[in-house]
């Protein structure tokens, strides 16, 4: 049985202050929830988030990560920086890190090696722009990304991975995939998964579906047999949406 795990990718949205307001309240409407659930704040709030979520259940991730340890790095942020602020899960590869600020695969890969290094727990963000999808390249980009993105990554530390299935053309465009386009998207990824690391790590591997969840499609999605969890990025910034996605009805 794998458990659900859904998490909010705040985005460059919520100040230290709002995010502390916020975290509070998402903390008191989600008690007693039975799904893994983690926010992911910026940068410079993670520390209000953090000290608010002490003693909660709700896990703090960060949406980015350096890949280097320490240095001359101007405007990064260091894994042992993130885990002296307490964040537990660290986001890589998100695709608007690879198109806005040129990720390739090596350097998310670089950064995941660094990740699971500093014990993190890792969202591996993989996903196909409209254009590779259209001329049907899905597959081909799917497995370069999770290929690349986990070489040198051995069996025993893939209980620290999850994936996260976003197509790019469906990330904060309102755009769905449909549950059944998204579930055979997933169950490629724990194909490839399976050759890599055999059957058994693939059948516990979690697969996030990101891109336009929201409280009247969540259900549906998590219906589907290789669909985990959701990585919601617009929804997660109010109650009124995160909360009924957290609690979706399972089937
Ligand atoms: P969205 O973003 O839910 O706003 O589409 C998802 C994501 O980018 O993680």
């Amino acid at each position: 049985m794998r458990k659900p795990f859904i998490a909010g990718n705040w985005k460059m949205n919520m100040t230290p202050s709002e995010g502390r307001a916020f975290a509070a309240e998402l903390d008191k409407a989600l008690k007693h929830t039975p799904v893994r659930i983690a926010v992911a704040p910026p940068f410079i709030t993670i520390p209000a988030v953090v000290e608010v979520l002490k003693h909660s259940s709700i896990q703090v991730a960060s949406q980015n990560m350096a890949d280097h340890e320490s240095g001359a790095y101007t405007g990064e942020v260091s894994p042992a920086m993130l885990k002296d602020a307490g964040v537990s899960v660290v986001i890589l590869g998100h695709s608007e890190r690879r198109s806005l600020y040129g990720e390739t695969d090596a350097v998310v890969n670089a950064k995941l090696h660094l990740a699971l290094k500093h014990e993190f727990d890792v969202i591996l963000c993989v996903g196909e722009t409209l254009e590779e999808r259209e001329s049907g390249k899905l597959e081909e980009v799917l497995k370069r990304q999770i290929v690349e993105g986990l070489k040198g990554v051995n069996g025993h530390a893939m209980s620290a991975i999850t994936v996260a299935y976003e197509p790019v053309w469906a990330i904060g465009t309102g755009k769905t995939a449909t549950p059944q386009d998204a579930n055979d998207a997933h169950a490629f990824i724990r194909t490839v998964v399976e050759g890599l690391y055999g059957k058994s790590v693939a059948e516990s591997l979690i697969i996030q579906y990101g891109g336009s969840v929201k409280p009247s499609n969540v259900s549906d999605l998590m219906a589907m047999e290789h669909i985990d969890g959701a990585l919601v990025g617009g929804a997660s910034l109010t109650l009124e949406q995160f909360v009924p996605i957290v609690t979706f009805d399972a089937r």
